[in-house]
C-alpha cells in the first residue's frame, strides 16, 4: 500500500476515526457530518466500493484535509491490520455490510462473510492495536432488524431480545453479539446502535424508496410485496448520523441505543404518498401512476412490522429527530428529481440485470 503524503501530518488530529462503509449511503451522510463539523479530526474512509459503494456521494469534501479514502476489503485481516497500524486508528464507526434482505435472500453467505467474519477482523484489529489505551471506542452501527417482527402492537427496546429471521437480520445480530461478547471478553470500549429504516439522498435504488421514486419518474411497475401491509418505522438518514455522532461522543461505553423517528408507515401508503408527490412535481394528473402498482410474490420471511421505542436516547442524551417524514420525504423527492444522472449511473450498471432477474413481472 501507498504511504500517503498526508499520513505524516496526522499526528495534528485530535482523533484518526476509521469509518467503514463511507462510500455507501449512510456512512457518507456520516463521513461528511463528522468531516465538516470536526476539522480536528482525521476521517478514514475505508471501503471496498461493492456495488452499493460509490465515491460520486462525496464528491464535495473528497478534497478536505481531514478526509482520507482507502479502498479496502474488512474481510482482509492482513489489510485491516496494516491499515490501522499504518494510519494509528483510534476509533471506529463500523458501517460496512451487505445492507439488502432480498439479496441476502439469494446470497446468505456473503452476507455471513461481509457482515460476521468483516467485523470479527475489525474487531480483533482494534483490540490487537489498542492494547493498554482507554480511550478507544469501537462503535457498530446495526439495525432494528435483528429484534425480529412486530404485530400490530408494540415497539422495540433496547431490552427486547434479538430475534433475527432474515439471513442478513441473522448476520447482523450476529455481529452484535461478537461486539459485545468483546466487550465482555477483552473489556474493548463498544457501543452499539440499531437504527430503524432510513430514507433519504444517495441511497442505493434496490431499496423501497429511491426504487420507487426512480420507478414512476421512468413509468415502470412500482413492485409491492404481499398485500403492502407491512409496516416500516422510517427515520431521516442525517437524522441517523447525528444521533451516532452524539452516541458517539457521549453514550456510555457497553450500551446500546435504539434511533427511531416515530414514523411507522405501510409500504402501500407510503408508495401512494410518493405517488402524489412525484406526480406532482413532475407536472402529471393527480394519480396518473397509480396504475403503476404491481403486487408481486411476497418476500420470503417478509418481517410484517417494525416500530422503535427511541426514549433511552431520548431521556439520556436529549436526541430527537429533526425531520417529520411528510417534509423529509417531499426533500427525499426533490433530490432524487434534480438528481437524475446520479441514479442513471447506477441503473445503467449490472444492478438493473440482477434486479430484473430476481424481482420485476413475478
Ligand atoms: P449500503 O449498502 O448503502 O452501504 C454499505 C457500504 O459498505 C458500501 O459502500 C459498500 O461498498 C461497503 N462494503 C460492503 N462490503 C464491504 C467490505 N467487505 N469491505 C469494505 N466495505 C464494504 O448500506 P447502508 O444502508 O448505508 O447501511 C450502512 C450500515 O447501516 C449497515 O451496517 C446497515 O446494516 C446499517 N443500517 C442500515 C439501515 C438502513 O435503513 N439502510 C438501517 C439501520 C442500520
Ligand atoms: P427495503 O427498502 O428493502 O428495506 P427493509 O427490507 O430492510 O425493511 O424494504 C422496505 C419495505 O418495502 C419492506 O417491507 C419490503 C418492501 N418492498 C416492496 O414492497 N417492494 C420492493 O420493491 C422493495 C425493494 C421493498
Amino acid at each position: 500500500m501507498e504511504i500517503p503524503t498526508k499520513y505524516f501530518e496526522m499526528n495534528q488530529f485530535k482523533k484518526t476515526i476509521l469509518i467503514t462503509g463511507g462510500a455507501g449511503f449512510i456512512g457518507s451522510h456520516l463521513v461528511r457530518l463528522m468531516v465538516n463539523k470536526y476539522p480536528s479530526y482525521k476521517i478514514i474512509n475505508l471501503d471496498k466500493l461493492t456495488y452499493a459503494g460509490n465515491l460520486d456521494n462525496l464528491r464535495d469534501i473528497e478534497h478536505k484535509e481531514n478526509y482520507h479514502f482507502i479502498k479496502a476489503d474488512i474481510c482482509d485481516a492482513q489489510e485491516v491490520n496494516r491499515i490501522f497500524d499504518l494510519y494509528a486508528i483510534d476509533n471506529v464507526i463500523h458501517l460496512a455490510a451487505e445492507s439488502h434482505v432480498d439479496r441476502s435472500i439469494s446470497n446468505p453467505l456473503e452476507f455471513l462473510q461481509t457482515n460476521v467474519i468483516g467485523t470479527v477482523n475489525l474487531l480483533n484489529a482494534a483490540k490487537n492495536a489498542w492494547v493498554n489505551q482507554n480511550e478507544n471506542i469501537f462503535y457498530h452501527v446495526s439495525t432494528d432488524e435483528v429484534y425480529g417482527s412486530l404485530g400490530s402492537e408494540g415497539m422495540f427496546t433496547e431490552k427486547t431480545s434479538y430475534d433475527p429471521r432474515s439471513p442478513y437480520s441473522a448476520s447482523k445480530a450476529s455481529s452484535d453479539h461478537f461486539v459485545r461478547a468483546y466487550h465482555e471478553t477483552y473489556g474493548l470500549n463498544v457501543k452499539i446502535s440499531n437504527c430503524s429504516n432510513n430514507y433519504g439522498s444517495h441511497q442505493f435504488p434496490e431499496k423501497l424508496i429511491p426504487l420507487v421514486i426512480n420507478n414512476i419518474v421512468h413509468k415502470k411497475p412500482l413492485p409491492i410485496y404481499g398485500k403492502g401491509d407491512n409496516v416500516r418505522d422510517w427515520l431521516h438518514v442525517v437524522d441517523h448520523a447525528e444521533a451516532i455522532d452524539l452516541i458517539f461522543h457521549k453514550g456510555k461505553i457497553g450500551e446500546t441505543f435504539n434511533i427511531g423517528g416515530h414514523n411507522e408507515r405501510q409500504n402501500i401508503e407510503l408508495v401512494k404518498l410518493l405517488i402524489q408527490l412525484v406526480d406532482k412535481k413532475l407536472g402529471r394528473e393527480e394519480g396518473d401512476s397509480l396504475s403503476l402498482i404491481t403486487y408481486v410474490k411476497d418476500r420470503s420471511g417478509h418481517d410484517q412490522r417494525y416500530a422503535i421505542d427511541a426514549s433511552k436516547l431520548e431521556n439520556i442524551l436529549g436526541w430527537t429527530p429533526r425531520y417529520n417524514v411528510e417534509d423529509g420525504i417531499e426533500e427525499t423527492v426533490d433530490w432524487y428529481l434534480s438528481n437524475n444522472e446520479w441514479i442513471d449511473n447506477i441503473v445503467s450498471g449490472d444492478y438493473l440485470n440482477y434486479y430484473k432477474n430476481q424481482y420485476v413481472n413475478r
